[in-house]
């Protein structure tokens, strides 16, 4: 398979655990290269954008105000099958059935709080670099 990228996000619960160099770790340590990343913290505006298609989601709101609540580390990550290799890395959403080994059985805290997004697809990753790496070619 070609080489592909993919959007990684740390969230505010690892960032503010000091999370970020053993998280970016796992990547590096499966093959998949940093090719852009950015500490910021989200606007309500940029969350509720990025996150659009959970807009109808009981939880949105919830998701909004979390990911706003302090740093989050925003990176490109590039390999071969990025999309997949990285939700392999995270495992589950819930961290309760994340496989062991995984990112977020490692160190997320709950459902809400799960350390990482990754993109679930190519064709979302691609609108979501544009999103915070519009330049990014
Ligand atoms: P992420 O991969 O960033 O994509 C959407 C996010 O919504 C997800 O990770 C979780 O952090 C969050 N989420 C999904 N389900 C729930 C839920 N039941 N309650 C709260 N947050 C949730």
């Amino acid at each position: 398979m070609a080489k592909q990228r993919t959007l990684s996000i740390i969230k505010p619960d690892a960032t503010s655990r000091n999370l970020c160099g053993k998280i970016l770790n796992h990547f590096e340590e499966a093959g998949l290269s940093i090719v852009a990343a950015r500490m910021m913290t989200l606007t309500p505006e940029q969350a509720g954008q990025f996150y659009i298609i959970h807009k109808d989601r009981p939880f949105y709101g919830e998701l909004i105000d979390y990911m706003c609540s302090g740093r989050v580390l925003v990176s490109v990550l590039e390999g071969e099958d990025a999309v997949n290799c990285n939700r392999t890395l995270m495992g589950a959403t819930d961290p309760k059935k994340a496989d062991k080994g995984t990112i977020r059985a490692l160190y997320a805290e709950s459902i809400a709080a799960n350390a990482v997004h990754g993109s679930d697809s190519a064709e979302n990753a691609a609108v979501e670099i544009a999103l915070f790496f519009p330049e990014l070619k």
